[in-house]
């Protein structure tokens, strides 16, 4: 099979915020971020640059997540003023969502994830009468309600039943009791395996699979392991004339804008001059390119 040409430069898809949600501040390794009514500090290794607030602004915060800084890893909310645990309501469009302090790190939103929800709210509506979405991995399931309001047909699988009883919550709450949505909670390697058994077709599958979990049966997800077959299960399942498959990935947190949102900073803004920055990529024989360092550069002239 011929190789494709490479057709993109790196793009990013940027998130400003969403209704309800804005990135307040970032710096020695914390964000700062308002969810509606609560702010609340959580650890960003990325940011290894100073804070642009002052320190009395991130000491008013409602709420600060303490213990592990992995990624997955488990800790706990330290409240200020010693406030209750309560959840809260915050919105983005017609979209209405819990809140919740968890112990891992999360309250039940990833905002930056608006960029994939506008791409299907756009796509969705010129996909035919009732397109089908499958949401792999869907947690409190705004994807899926975001599909929902575009028009959709979605299946939405987890493997929690916590996680799916929020998403239902969150379908309440955005008045999409009647919206033909389908809560599965099933491993999600098994249920797409079932489905390319059973010749299913969709038009747009989501997925975001953590980089460890567990099915409901305790089947074992890992994803440098699971994603290859799981994506060739989505080719299967996917409509080839008008799918669209949208892929997300936690596990690899580092960024070429780490260096360069610092180098911003401590570089440019003193020096003046330029700044470039992105990843530096070995290309194999057969043209395929392996990544092996990010890169910022910056040059007076
Ligand atoms: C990080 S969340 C996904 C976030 C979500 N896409 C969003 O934008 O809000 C990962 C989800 O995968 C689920 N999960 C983990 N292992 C699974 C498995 N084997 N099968 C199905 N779901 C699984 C977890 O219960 C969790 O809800």
């Amino acid at each position: 099979m011929p190789v494709p040409e490479r057709q993109n430069a790196p793009l990013l898809l940027e998130t400003r915020g969403l209704d309800d949600y804005s990135l307040v501040d970032s710096g020695h390794g914390r964000k700062l971020e308002r969810f509606g009514r609560i702010t609340l500090i959580r650890p960003e290794e990325q940011a290894i640059w100073a804070p642009r607030l002052d320190d009395s602004v991130w000491a008013a915060a409602d709420a600060t997540f303490t213990g592990d800084t992995e990624e997955e890893g488990a800790g706990r909310w330290k409240r200020r003023n010693g406030q209750g645990d309560e959840d809260w309501i915050c919105r983005h469009g017609d979209l209405r969502f819990t809140c919740r302090f968890t112990s891992f790190r999360h309250v039940g939103a990833f905002p930056e994830q608006e960029a994939h929800w506008r791409l299907m709210q756009d796509r969705l509506p010129g996909m035919g009468d009732s397109p089908q979405v499958l949401n792999l991995f869907g947690y409190t399931g705004l994807a899926s309600l975001v599909a929902a309001g575009a028009g959709a047909g979605v299946t939405h699988v987890d493997a929690s039943k916590k996680a799916i009883a929020w998403a239902k919550e969150n379908q309440t709450l955005s008045g999409l009791d009647e919206s033909p949505i389908r809560w599965i909670c099933d491993d999600a390697m098994k249920f797409a395996a079932r489905e390319v058994r059973r010749g299913r077709r969709y038009q747009c599958i989501l997925l975001d699979p953590p980089k460890f979990g567990r099915g409901p049966k305790n089947e074992v997800w890992r994803l440098f392991d699971e994603l290859p077959p799981m994506i060739d299960l989505c080719r299967q399942l996917i409509d080839p004339e008008a799918g669209l498959i949208l892929l997300t990935s936690y596990a690899i947190r580092s960024s070429f804008l780490m260096l360069e949102e610092l180098c911003r900073d401590s570089l440019l803004a003193p020096l003046g001059g330029r700044l470039d920055s992105g990843e530096l990529v070995l290309v194999g024989e057969d043209g395929r390119r392996l990544s092996t360092s990010l890169f910022a550069r910056w040059s007076a002239v």
